[in-house]
């Protein structure tokens, strides 16, 4: 059975980019292939600076949403990085393997670091050493799918990378993995600034659409977002990449392609109005089960709990077998700990 493993990580509210690139397609096609796990990866959201009240608060709006889109439980795991140990535990061990070079090279850091820079912050290490833990997510469950935007297709080539390396000194212990990415919307781009992505954790928020924005919003943002001189609707993502967007939101909407809407469009300011019903509803039925959830915190809890259970039944065994081949000692397992605690006991009483 095909293992997927994908994850959002709580840095800031969910997108359209998200939900169009990764999220709609984990519950409409990823959860019923094969044996999925779906993460809220906390402890990448500590990467970067953070308030620890809004962390808290945006993993558990994330989890919600990611049950309003659609994941259900009874087919995948929903669960919360942080409650699982195994994924900190393995991330050390691929440090020992990935190289500092590699890690400086990541596209990601190098746009990240410099932005964390140019305003004067410091870069913490985690943010360095992030897409080894991003690896250790993916490795930890012989994982061979991951589901992601164009964005992540550095870090899961490089958790290949590591896997096969492991794999090559070590013995064999991870399945390589492979990234998945959708036909259209790969990556969704800012309204505001269409050469840039649209990302939850950046400044320009006029041109980010949220999952959580009530309609009149999203109207709002896509009729004001920038489009390219000239007239005619085109599909040309380097020379028209503003009109490119939105036609590319439009078919990932509706299902169509965005070559063929471009002629069904005179002006920009139909397609805008079209894409912007076309998102409206798109979400409305997500927003309207995320506030049911949110009516009902004890649900969306348990199901993180019983994930947790399960994700951590699934990653201990591949987290120890890494561990023995690395060379570590096992450590012996607790009931036997106890039987020889006590038989020393015995001993010393009846001396
Ligand atoms: P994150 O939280 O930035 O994004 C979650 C998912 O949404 C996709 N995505 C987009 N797709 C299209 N257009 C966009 N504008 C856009 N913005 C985001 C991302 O590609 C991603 O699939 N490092 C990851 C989280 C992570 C992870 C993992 C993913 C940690 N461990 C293991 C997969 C497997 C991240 O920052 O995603």
């Amino acid at each position: 059975m095909t293992r997927v493993f994908s994850g959002v990580k709580p840095t800031g509210h969910l997108t359209l980019g998200n939900y169009l690139g990764a999220v709609r397609r984990w519950a409409t096609v990823d959860q019923h292939r094969g044996d999925a796990l779906f993460c809220v990866v906390d402890l990448h959201a500590l990467t970067v600076e953070h308030d620890p009240a809004r962390v808290r608060r945006l993993s558990r709006q994330a989890a919600s949403l990611l049950l309003a889109a659609g994941l259900d439980p009874e087919l995948c795991t929903v669960f919360v990085q942080s409650h699982v140990d195994e994924h900190a535990r393995l991330s050390y061990l691929l440090e020992c393997v990935a190289t500092d070079g590699e890690m400086r090279r990541m596209i990601q850091y190098k746009e990240k670091a410099a932005r964390e820079q140019g305003r004067g912050g410091s870069v913490r290490l985690s943010l360095l050493t992030y897409p080894v833990l991003m690896a250790a997510d993916i490795l930890a469950y012989g994982t061979d799918e991951v589901p992601v935007g164009d964005d992540q297709t550095q870090h899961v080539e490089l958790a290949r990378d590591l896997a096969v390396r492991f794999n090559q000194r070590y013995g064999h212990t991870f399945v390589v993995p492979r990234a998945t990415r959708p036909g259209v919307a790969a990556r969704v781009m800012n309204l505001q600034e269409p050469t840039l992505k649209m990302g939850k954790s950046d400044d320009v928020g006029p041109g980010i659409v949220y999952l959580l924005d009530e309609p009149d919003v999203v109207r709002k943002k896509v009729m004001r977002a920038v489009t390219d001189s000239g007239r005619e609707v085109v599909y040309d993502r380097e020379a028209r990449p503003g009109v490119a967007n939105l036609l590319e939101i439009l078919a990932a909407c509706t299902g169509g392609d965005p070559e063929e809407l471009s002629g069904a469009y005179a002006s920009y300011g139909a397609l805008k109005k079209d894409t912007a019903e076309a998102v409206v509803e798109v979400l409305r039925p997500v927003q309207e089960r995320h506030a049911e959830l949110c009516a009902d915190p004890g649900h969306v809890e348990g199901v993180l709990r019983e994930g947790a259970r399960r994700a951590r039944a699934m990653a201990r065994p591949t987290v120890d077998a890494a561990y023995r081949a690395i060379g570590l000692l096992p450590a012996v397992p607790e009931a036997e700990a106890e039987a020889e605690g006590k038989t020393e006991a015995a001993v010393n009483a009846v001396r």
